[in-house]
């Protein structure tokens, strides 16, 4: 029986037979996870026999032993640049995920400083971020003693007007970290003209800096990517911008590959290569050369490339989304009466909205039957949501058919909530 079936009483009485109903199925779904789904992983499981036991060598470099320095593989670097649409000089490919890259570029600019200016940690250094947004940012920047600034998240990108105001007013404003391309949880893109703003903006900080988490930047659901959605190339705006070393930008092969076991890099100015490669000298003798050389000859080797790949992962994930946008569309009605949704157009996750403050509630009734859902407030600082509104969704870990039945009680538990919210005034 769906809320469809369910046709006399009261609203409320009809969204609690609707739900009940849902308790009735004994489900056991999870929508929270933003990992990809087991035949994704399936695409890349050529990586494991990448490598065949005379392949001890790339780039003139033995791949067994430690010389190669910390920058990477010069093939990797190549690869990744032509990823983030910059030149290998401009790469550092690490190891096995792009947080630990943030982690290390904020722990060193908190010790030592960024472009000559002094060490952040002094300086009770404040970072603006975009909400709603991805918690792991909230988490590693809270980790490492930085005050969070919020900032909208909007269509075309980060509210651009309140990072000016932000970064004008205090020279302990250190910077913007966010997502450009299929933002977490929202899934949108910043436009051209953004990030032209942004990387030219006048901040009292002479060391404000640009990290960009590009995690999604090859994530399309279309074949055909909108204009609207196409990446843009901060490190290159930068420099146009008058700011050659204003911006880092991070991505990885975690929602490429393996996540988690594939490699993160990042893209920057060729001075910033520089001084982040002083700085992982001093604890590493370099990454690990053997998971970079697979990842090149998979990637390269690969039916279309990166390129092939990526089409392949969005004929799996797209008619998540599109379950996704379908029975909300039907259940809850597209006029923002019960809530209100984003239908990106690639990325990993859909951000909904409450049409009233009741996203802990629904969160929680989703969990009792059997739906787990990203707890409320996750996408904001603290763990916080102001208007109590946010969920973050995550349709591309099960299978569509589960997506279908996860989503029909998700729309259900919104529906109760929300005439609960309103029945008791
Ligand atoms: C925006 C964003 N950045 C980074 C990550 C994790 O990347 P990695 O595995 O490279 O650390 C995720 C994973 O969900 C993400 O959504």
């Amino acid at each position: 029986m769906t809320s469809d079936t369910v046709s006399t009483g009261t609203g409320l009485e009809r969204a609690r037979a609707a739900y009940e109903a849902v308790r009735a199925q004994g489900l056991k779904l999870n929508m929270q996870r933003g990992q990809p789904a087991d035949a994704d992983f399936d695409l890349s499981n050529g990586l494991l026999g990448a490598l065949g036991e005379n392949d001890t060598h790339m780039d003139g470099l033995d791949l067994r032993n430690y010389p190669g320095g910390v920058a990477g593989l010069p093939s990797a670097r190549a690869l990744f640049g032509a990823y983030l649409d910059l030149k290998p000089e401009n790469m550092i490919v690490w190891n096995n995920a792009s947080l630990e890259l943030q982690g290390y570029v904020l722990t060193f600019a908190l010790l030592h400083g960024l472009r000559g200016g002094q060490p952040w940690a002094g300086q009770s250094p404040k970072m603006i971020v975009t909400v709603p947004g991805y918690d792991r940012h909230f988490l590693l920047l809270e980790t490492l003693g930085f005050e969070l600034l919020t900032v909208d998240m909007q269509a075309d990108g980060p509210d651009v007007d309140a990072i000016e105001r932000l970064a004008a007013a205090d020279p302990s404003v250190k910077g913007v970290l966010f997502v450009p391309t299929y933002s977490n949880p929202g899934g949108e893109t910043i436009s051209a003209e953004k990030a032209r703003r942004l990387t030219s903006l006048k901040a009292a900080a002479q060391d404000f800096t640009i990290f960009a988490d590009d995690a999604y930047r090859v994530h399309h659901l279309s074949p055909d990517p909108a204009a609207q959605d196409r990446p843009v190339n901060l490190v290159a705006l930068s420099r146009d911008g008058g700011f050659p070393d204003r911006a880092f930008v991070f991505a990885s092969t975690s929602k490429v590959t393996f996540a988690g076991a594939g490699l993160g890099f990042l893209g920057s100015s060729e001075d910033n290569v520089k001084w982040l490669s002083k700085y992982l000298n001093a604890q590493s003798i370099g990454p690990n050369k053997v998971e970079q050389a697979r990842h090149v000859k998979f990637l390269r080797d690969y039916p279309g490339g990166l390129e092939g790949l990526m089409a392949a992962h969005a004929a799996l994930i797209e008619p998540k989304f599109r379950a996704v946008n379908e029975v909300l569309s039907e259940e809850l009605g597209t006029d923002g009466t019960f809530a209100s949704w984003k239908n990106p157009r690639g990325g990993y996750f859909i951000s909904l909205d409450t049409a009233e403050p009741v996203a802990d509630r629904v969160v929680a009734l989703a969990d009792a039957v059997g739906v787990s859902l990203t707890p409320a407030g996750a996408t904001y600082p603290g763990g916080k949501d102001p208007h109590n509104s946010n969920i973050r969704l995550a349709p591309t870990r099960p299978p569509v058919e589960e997506v279908y039945v996860a989503m029909r009680a998700v729309a259900a538990c919104v529906r109760l909530a929300t005439e609960e919210y309103r029945a008791r005034g």
